[in-house]
């Protein structure tokens, strides 16, 4: 019993050690984090790494050929982003993310420098 209590606590000293020091994980890391794993099909995978805009798929309909793309996001204004983020859409799907992600995610898309 003595054993296992002792393992609990080095345990729960070493799972929350990390939460108290406050570079643990910077703004800019959580943001990137969250563009790539949004609870849902990342970011990434249409609007490019850098939110620079990307092409998904080319492909042939009606004998023509069809380009379909994620347009270009770092410029866009905070209330179109957040009416993006929470309305319907044909290609992008629907996130339910809180109003902190969403900022969040705004503050990576937006940022001059992405680390
Ligand atoms: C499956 C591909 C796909 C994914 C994944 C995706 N998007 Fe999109 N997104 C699009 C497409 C295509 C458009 C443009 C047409 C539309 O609105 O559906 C778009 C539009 C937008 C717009 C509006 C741009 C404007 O100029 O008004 C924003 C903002 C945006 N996406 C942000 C995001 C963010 C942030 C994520 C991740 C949480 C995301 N998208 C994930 C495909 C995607």
């Amino acid at each position: 019993m003595m054993r296992f209590l002792l393992t609990c606590n080095v345990f729960l000293f070493l799972s929350f050690t990390p939460l108290l020091s406050e570079d643990f994980i910077s703004k800019m890391e959580y943001a990137k984090m969250l563009y790539s794993n949004p609870r849902g099909i990342g970011c990434n995978k249409c609007h490019g790494e850098k939110a620079e805009g990307a092409i998904i798929s080319k492909y042939i309909s009606r004998g023509k050929e069809v380009t379909l793309s994620a347009p270009a996001i770092t410029s866009v204004s905070k209330e179109r982003f957040s009416q993006a983020l929470t309305s319907q859409h044909k290609v992008m799907p629907t996130y339910f993310l809180t109003w902190q992600e969403i900022d969040s995610l705004y503050y990576y898309v937006s940022s001059e420098v992405k680390k």
